[in-house]
Parts: C-alpha cells; sequence; structure tokens
C-alpha cells in the first residue's frame, strides 16, 4: 500500500532532549518517530514509538536505521553523514541535506563558506598544529576553534596574549579575531522543500562565565528595529545559500559599532529556541516537523515576551536526580518546567529549563534570576 503523509517514518539520528522535544510536538500530529542513540537511557527512549540503540558514527548502523524510516533527519551534528548521502542517493528525503551536515562538522569548512558567500563573519585564518597558531600570534587576541568534535564550548578558547598560546589547540583548527561583541544573538529559520521560509524574531544569549552554556535567553533581543532586520536577512542568506530544509539556528555577534557577524549555526532544533514552546505561535520542534516533512510552516511570531534559563546540574553533584524549588516554582505564573527525563546528573549536564513568560521584559529579568536561583538540580545522598 502506498504510503500517506500519515504514515510515512520520521526518522532520528539522537535521542537527547530536543529528539523528545521534537517526539512532543509529532504526537499531535499522529508523526511516528524511530530514534536512533548509543545511550540505552537517553531521554527518547520511553516516547519515541522506535528506540534502536546504536552508534550515530557508525555507516552500517546509520544506513540500516536510515532505510527502515521514509524521512531522516537529526538532533545532533556529529552523525555519519556518508551514510546519510547514500541514502539520500537512493531516494530517502535526508534533512538536513548530508553535505549540510559534512560542514558544519568541520568549523573550517563553515568558516570558509561564509566567506565564499559573502556572509559577515569574524575575520580568521586557518592553522594546522599548535606551533601553526604560534607562528600566527600577531594574530592575537584571537579566539582557538578546533575544526571538529568540539561542542557547547569544548573545542573554542580565548587567547589574549602570547603567554596565552601554551594553551593552543595541537589539531587542525582556526584562529578567528575576538569579537568586543555588545550582544550575542540568535535568529532560527525555517525552509521546505517548498522553498517557503520563515524566520523568527531575534533572542538575545547570555552565556555561563565558565561552562561555556547559555545561561539566559531573553526574546525578543534588546536590539533596534535596524539590527533586527539586519540579522533576519543574514539568516535568511545562509539557510538559502546552503539550499537547506529544516530548522536553522543563526549564532550571530552584534559589535559595538553595529555589526551583525554569524559565529555558527546548527542545523536543527537548538537551546536557543527552547523559549518557542510556550511563547511563540510556531515552537521550533513542531516548525522543525512542518519543514523536513514538506508541511506548511507555521507563524514564528512572539506571542509573549520570554526568558529561558537551562538546568544544569550543579556544580559538585554528579548521581540520582534531586530538584530542589520545582514547587515554589510552579506557583508562579507563566513559569513552565522541562525536565529531560535523564536518570543521572553531573556538573553543568543539561537537565531541562524553563521558560518563564512575562508582558514586561523588566520584570521578566527579575523573575529569571530569581527562579534560576531557586531551582537547583542536585543529586540524592
Ligand atoms: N570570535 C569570537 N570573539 C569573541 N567571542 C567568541 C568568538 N567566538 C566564540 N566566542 C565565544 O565563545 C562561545 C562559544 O563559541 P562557539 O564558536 O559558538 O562554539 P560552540 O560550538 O562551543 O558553541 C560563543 O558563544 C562566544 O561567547
Ligand atoms: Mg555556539
Amino acid at each position: 500500500m502506498a504510503k500517506t503523509i500519515q504514515n510515512q517514518i520520521l526518522g532520528v539520528l539522537g535521542g537527547g532532549q530536543l529528539g523528545r522535544m521534537l517526539i512532543q510536538s509529532a504526537i499531535n500530529y499522529n508523526q511516528d518517530i524511530h530514534i536512533l542513540d548509543p545511550d540505552p537511557n537517553a531521554p527518547c527512549r520511553d516516547i519515541a514509538q522506535h528506540f534502536q540503540v546504536g552508534s550515530l558514527k557508525d555507516f552500517d548502523t546509520v544506513y540500516s536505521f536510515g532505510k527502515s524510516c521514509d524521512v531522516i533527519t537529526v538532533e545532533i551534528e556529529s552523525v555519519n553523514a556518508d551514510a546519510l548521502q547514500k541514502l539520500a542517493d537512493e531516494g530517502k528525503k535526508v534533512f538536513p541535506q548530508p553535505q549540510i551536515l559534512k560542514l558544519i562538522q568541520d568549523k573550517r569548512e563553515q568558516k570558509k563558506f561564509y566567506q565564499d558567500n559573502g556572509i559577515p563573519t569574524a575575520e580568521f585564518v586557518l592553522t594546522e598544529s599548535k606551533s601553526d597558531v604560534i607562528a600566527k600570534k600577531d594574530f592575537l587576541p584571537a579566539v582557538n576553534k578546533l575544526g571538529k568534535e568540539g561542542y557547547d564550548g569544548r573545542g573554542v578558547q580565548i587567547l589574549r596574549s602570547e603567554a596565552d598560546l601554551e594553551k593552543a589547540f595541537d589539531a587542525p583548527g582556526l584562529l578567528e579575531k575576538l569579537i568586543d561583541f555588545d550582544k550575542e544573538i540568535a535568529v532560527t529559520v525555517a525552509r521546505n522543500e517548498n522553498g517557503d521560509l520563515v524566520a523568527y524574531p531575534a533572542v538575545e544569549c547570555a552565556f555561563h562565565p565558565t561552562a561555556n552554556l547559555v545561561e539566559f535567553l531573553f526574546a525578543p533581543a534588546q536590539i533596534s528595529v535596524e539590527i533586527e532586520a539586519k540579522a533576519q536577512e543574514i539568516a535568511k542568506e545562509v539557510i538559502l545559500k546552503l539550499d537547506m530544509v529544516g530548522i536553522l539556528a543563526v549564532e550571530l555577534f552584534v559589535t559595538k559599532s553595529g555589526e551583525v557577524l554569524v559565529n555558527e549555526i546548527a542545523p536543527r532544533p537548538h537551546n536557543s529556541g527552547h523559549h518557542t514552546i510556550e511563547a511563540n505561535f510556531t515552537s521550533q520542534f513542531e516548525q522543525h516537523l512542518r519543514a523536513v516533512m514538506n508541511w506548511p510552516l507555521g507563524n514564528p511570531d512572539l506571542r509573549c515576551p520570554a526568558a529561558m534559563i537551562n538546568l544544569l546540574g550543579e556544580d559538585g553533584f554528579s548521581g540520582p536526580v534531586l530538584i530542589e524549588g520545582k514547587e515554589e516554582a510552579l506557583i508562579e505564573r507563566g513559569v513552565y518546567i522541562h525536565l529531560y527525563g535523564k536518570k543521572l546528573t553531573k556538573p553543568f549536564r543539561k537537565m531541562g529549563h524553563v521558560t518563564i513568560l512575562d508582558e514586561n521584559v523588566e520584570t521578566l529579568k527579575v523573575r529569571a534570576n530569581r527562579i534560576k536561583e531557586l531551582i537547583k538540580i542536585k543529586s540524592t545522598p
């Protein structure tokens, strides 16, 4: 029997919190999701229609998983893109397209892409090794980034002066001019196979000083109409130049002189879009689903100003989860807690997030700070 849109199977590589929130939206459409993840206890385990334990990097595992699906997407970039390419060559729908995943797996290729396509980004030089970084010391102050396998700040370090050269990465990477930015913002864009394209309003990200993870996110970003327009235009240009289908998060720097530069991109639902579940007409997860399934895209507009805080495992606690402050937080108006179902916590592990809605952006900031102090993820003694 020919498959209808209702019984197409969407396969997702990765079964973490992003996959879990994607499933939460897919349920509303009776859209079955099959998950592949190496961790038998991954957050999607109990809610996917089919959950397979296996490596995302192994060609045969990814290929045979993809064979059993109709449309394949990802919730993480580090997957076997060659297997996805073969699946695409054989007629499977793979979004984001495998060549885009390859590009994004290597920050060096990503930067070259911006350069070749006239997309504004921080000036950079490629480096092959630690001694190469040392030889290029005139480029300091700079940010040294690993080409591959860095994520959540783990492949990124600031080299301010010659004294810092000692810690330079001894692997292929790049040096990027240290940008004295005014703000870090993110714009999410989505595109389906028909070519429909929408952009979300910009959000403002505040990073944790040491863990290098988003600590607070505010929507809308407090930026001028001109900067907002520029950021949206750049984000749209990136997805169009990539010819990509799916959702794309574009991280940008707004410099003190009002320039907007692309930092990096993620071709999947992203931490900077979690608030969209409650704060926007269409959440980033539903939008990704609509985009990869080639359904009409939804309205990305904000319904209410929002703040999002990541619930990270407290430093100093490892083991079975114990949550503090949940009851107090639940009493408040417009507070939405999301827990990702991870059984074990460890320092700075992403265990959940909270979205706070408030019409008044000033109160919103105060409340976000308070809720962040209130809810703590610790472990049972
Ligand atoms: N060129 C730069 N100038 C100043 N800060 C930067 C620069 N590049 C990265 N950063 C800071 O480091 C953070 C992490 O870098 P990023 O390239 O986004 O790596 P990751 O993959 O870890 O998210 C950014 O969000 C930003 O705060
Ligand atoms: Mg980043």
